[in-house]
């Protein structure tokens, strides 16, 4: 190493010695002056300065350090959380440029319950580099705070909830609560309110993204939607056991325009389940496994009414699954699902691949009503892949009183995943036709459109 390297080395070493000083120097100064507003020097974007650097982009990302939180996964950090997001969310950016909230790497940050309130001033990125984690379990939940959802997004316009970062529900003591399926003493199950809060609820907001994040052992679901309107999701990844209850992946409803794409989901329950009120919404290229497969449903319960239209699921996988693509309805219920289109979607070891239940019921002793959700246009294109031999590939079981009508499908190979095929296909009331030869052939369906279907008021939503 020549003089002129070692002098630019050395220059190097005090110019970040320097600014790592100058910043730690700012960062304290400012939590002391600003008391309870920390909203420090460094967050805010600098007006026109002597510096010959630029303002760099990170001026309007605020750390949640820099409110307090200590990142050590034991202190509560829920009133730095809180006093981050209500700075993040009413500052006021003179450039337009999203204010962020930051979780940084390295750093695991324990909170209680939170709901993080809109509307903001502007479009607001939290990013999580780091990790969130929940309270340890019931015993350690605040005994104020509902125990049906832990963070909460509402009122939010215009919101991006993203990074590498990790959001740990730790679960398991609430999976293990004695009113869980066979959790009490000796395997049985004992009765009273066994709410679990769902890890991330986004309520009644609209224009989100949810991007790159790792979500793991949810208490109960893992993703709530409700009342929201454009919601992009993407290269998420979702773990919880394949024993964890009710952990669904991700579930919508009363949710318009959405996009799931590219994420992972291994858990307990349903990958994604979408509900009631739900219509433009676009799943590709997800995998999911194990799990209970893709639902529309369940819907109408107690006797409600649903709408579900112009759903589409395309190259995604299936794996090791108790159900692949379902639609669940109860008995008693009105509205109609349509237009939904499966398409190329790959099932490995999965129980009833292809399955539309119109006698959903979780007791086994629902009785026969005369109305059902109407089930109609319901496309299975290029569905491949093997089952689980313990139930039938394909499973249409539409209601008595209202048919399901217009189902096709198109190039579907399902193959016993070990052993011989045991039971056809099965179908009850259901109308529709093959276009191609399927394996297994489906002889079941019904031809053309059924009377009662033409000549009966269907409520087609
Ligand atoms: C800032 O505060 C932290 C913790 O209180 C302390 O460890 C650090 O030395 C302080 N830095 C400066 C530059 O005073
Ligand atoms: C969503 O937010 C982005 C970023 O601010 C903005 O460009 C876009 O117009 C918004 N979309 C809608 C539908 O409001
Ligand atoms: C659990 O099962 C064991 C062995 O069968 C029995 O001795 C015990 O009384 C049972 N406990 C309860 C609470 O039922
Ligand atoms: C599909 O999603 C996986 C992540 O699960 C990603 O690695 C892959 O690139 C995606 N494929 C396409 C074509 O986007
Ligand atoms: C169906 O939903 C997609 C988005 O998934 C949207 O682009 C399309 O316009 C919708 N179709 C109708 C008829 O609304
Ligand atoms: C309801 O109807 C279905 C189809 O007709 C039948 O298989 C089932 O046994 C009935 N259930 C009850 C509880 O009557
Ligand atoms: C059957 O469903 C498909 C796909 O949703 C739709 O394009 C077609 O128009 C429907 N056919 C009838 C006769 O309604």
């Amino acid at each position: 190493m020549n003089i002129s390297k070692l002098f630019l080395l050395a220059f190097c070493i005090i110019a970040s010695l320097l600014l790592v000083s100058v910043q730690g120097r700012l960062h304290n100064h400012t939590k002391h002056k600003h008391g309870h507003h920390p909203i420090s020097q460094i967050s805010v974007p600098p007006s026109p300065s002597p510096s010959p650097e630029p303002s760099i982009p990170s001026s309007t990302v605020f750390d949640v350090r820099s409110f307090g939180a200590v990142g050590d996964g034991l202190t509560d950090e829920t009133l730095a959380f809180k006093t981050a997001w209500d700075t993040v969310c009413q500052f006021e950016s003179e450039s337009e440029s999203p204010a962020t909230l930051l979780v940084p790497e390295g750093y695991s940050f324990m909170i209680q319950s939170i709901i993080f309130t809109g509307p903001c001033k502007n479009y607001v990125v939290f990013k999580v580099d780091g990790t969130i984690m929940a309270p340890d379990g019931p015993d350690s939940w605040f005994k104020s705070n509902s125990k049906r959802q832990w963070l909460v997004f509402y009122r939010i316009n215009g919101f991006s909830f993203q990074g590498f970062g990790l959001i740990d529900g730790r679960g398991e003591k609430w999976w293990d609560l004695p009113c869980k399926p066979h959790k009490g003493v000796n395997g049985s199950t004992l009765p009273g309110p066994c709410d679990s809060p769902v890890a991330l609820r986004f309520f009644m907001s609209s224009n989100l993204t949810v991007k790159g994040l790792k979500i793991q052992n949810s208490p109960q679901f893992n993703f709530r939607f409700d009342n929201c309107h454009g919601v992009h999701i993407e290269s998420l990844s979702i773990k919880a056991p394949s024993k964890s209850p009710n952990t669904d992946g991700i579930h919508i409803e009363n949710t318009d325009n959405v996009g799931i794409y590219n994420s992972l989901i291994a858990n307990g329950d349903d990958c994604v389940s979408i509900g009631s009120g739900c219509y433009n919404v676009d799943i590709k290229n997800i995998t999911c496994g194990p799990s209970h497969g893709i639902s529309i449903g369940s819907l109408g319960n107690h006797n409600s009414r649903a709408c579900v239209t112009n759903i589409t699921v395309t190259d995604s996988v299936i794996k090791y699954s108790d159900n692949g693509l379902r639609i669940k309805t109860w008995q008693g219920g009105s509205g109609s699902v349509s237009g939904v289109t499966f398409n190329n979607v790959h099932m490995d070891t999965v129980r009833n691949p292809i399955i539309i239940d119109q006698y959903y019921c979780l007791t086994k002793s629902c009785l026969n009503q005369t109305s059902a959700v109407f089930v109609s246009d319901i496309t299975y294109k290029n569905i491949k892949g093997t089952y689980d031999v313990r139930s039938p590939s394909i499973h249409f079981g539409c209601s008595d009183s209202v048919p399901c009508t217009n189902l096709t499908l198109s190039d579907v190979e399902l193959l016993p995943a070990q052993g011989e095929i045991l039971a056809d296909p099965f179908c009850w009331n259901a109308y529709g036709a093959s276009q191609t030869l399927t394996i297994p052939p489906v002889f079941c369906l019904l031809e053309g459109i059924p009377r009662s279907v033409l000549e009966n008021d269907i409520d087609r939503c």
